[in-house]
């Protein structure tokens, strides 16, 4: 009796003092934490959270100081929402519950996301971490009207980073996309790490991560399965580091396509290494479309590979067109150059582990191959140039052709 009773009392004191702070605690860092219950969530997956996650948003982005804004355990339904700076705080951190306990879900109906083209955007953040938690955007209906509908919605990304800097995404799951799963566009400094993306390898257009506009963008240890690119480079992206990635099921690890407009910005200083392909259409690729182009890719490096049976391992594909529809069919004014392929080894699913098919008019140089070991079935694979020209040391299997 006496213990409740007491405990009663410091419930009563403890509401009293916080009473001033109703949506605020401070936390240890000196910061302050808003949680997203304080401004009436309901984490039954059913009810909308949208308003409150913005009121908690928009409460920690005028604050002073550091600022949290903390989504508790449960599964909270979320409309399209963007997430707004510039802030007054420097500093903000998103944080999603303990491990995986806490989810954000998409509506059920697909048609929700609508034509926002992102469902949950940070938009000009500077000093931005998103913690833990899941995504999940239950794209499965939309990828079924993609397929047997004639009128869907362009489909949203799941997560998107715009115009926002000094960034880190540390340990987000993102489940079933509409289209990509994280979108990283006109933003620097970004570390992506400990993520884990996953949609069945049959969905259309569901990227892992991409990357396009930016600099300084750095992806480590991540797990990604999708079904189309693991992570795709577009137009802009400079001072990539891409490193311990399993990507598989996929498309791989893609730079381009490129050459979809004839003004346009290239690729350059991107490293991949110490990553897996399992099973891919492609491990490390570069495509772009055979059409006049200002862009270029230089200054590439691919390093300490594993390809798991993939059906093509290296390659650089400058007539890209996929399903052979609307192929401009001219030279790919995309200029590509010092390109290095260093100790990548395993299988590959088809006979062609390399395969350069560069542009007539503007020729691959400075591509470098060092100790490359690919296999076919465990029977000799080959290699495959067109307008292709650079060095190789070390050994080189299947036998370069330039
Ligand atoms: C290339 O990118 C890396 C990784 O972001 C960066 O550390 C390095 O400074 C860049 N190099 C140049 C020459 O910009």
């Amino acid at each position: 009796m006496a213990h409740k009773l007491l405990s009663a009392v410091s419930v009563a004191i403890t509401f009293l003092i916080a009473l001033p702070l109703l949506f605020e605690s401070s936390h240890a860092a000196g910061g302050v934490t808003y949680n997203v219950v304080s401004y009436g969530v309901r984490g039954d997956g059913k009810t909308d959270s949208t308003k409150a996650f913005l009121r908690a948003w928009s409460s920690a982005c005028s604050s002073h100081r550091s600022a949290t804004v903390y989504v508790p355990r449960g599964t909270f339904l979320l409309k399209p929402v963007v997430f707004s700076g510039p802030c007054r705080s420097s500093r903000i951190v998103f944080q999603m519950g303990a491990g995986s306990s806490t989810t954000l879900v998409a509506p059920s109906n697909y048609w929700e996301l609508g034509n926002s083209g992102n469902w949950i955007l940070f938009i000009k953040v500077t000093g931005l971490s998103i913690n833990g938690g899941t995504v999940d955007a239950r794209g499965a209906g939309y990828w079924r009207c993609r397929k047997y509908g004639k009128s869907c919605t362009p489909g949203a990304r799941s997560v998107s980073i715009f115009w926002c800097s000094n960034v880190v995404v540390n340990g987000l799951r993102s489940l079933n996309s509409q289209i990509m799963h994280m979108a990283i566009d006109n933003s620097n400094n970004v570390h992506v790490k400990n993520v884990w993306i996953r949609a069945p390898s049959g969905s259309p257009n569901t990227d892992g991560i991409h990357i396009e506009y930016s600099s300084g963008i750095t992806i480590t240890k991540s797990t990604i399965m999708t079904g189309d690119d693991c992570i795709s480079i577009g137009a802009g992206a400079r001072n990539l580091w891409i490193e311990r990635i399993a990507c598989g099921p996929g498309h791989g690890i893609s730079i381009g396509s490129l050459g979809g407009y004839a003004n346009e910005d290239g690729v350059q200083n991107v490293t991949i290494t110490s990553s897996v392909f399992t099973k891919t259409q492609n491990g490390v690729r570069i495509k772009s479309w055979a059409r006049a182009s200002t862009a270029f890719v230089r200054n590439i490096v691919y390093r300490n590979l594993v390809m798991k049976n993939v059906d093509n391992p290296v390659i650089i594909d400058q007539k890209y067109c996929p399903g052979n529809k609307n192929c401009p069919r001219q030279s790919s004014g995309v200029k590509i150059s010092r390109v290095t392929y260093q100790n990548i080894r395993g299988t590959s699913g088809t006979k062609v582990a390399m395969n350069f098919y560069c542009s007539p008019s503007n020729p691959c140089w400075g591509i470098k191959l060092r100790d490359i070991r690919l296999t076919y079935l465990n029977k000799a694979a080959t290699s495959s140039c067109a307008n292709v020209g650079g060095s190789k040391s070390g050994v080189v299997i299947p036998k370069s052709c330039f």
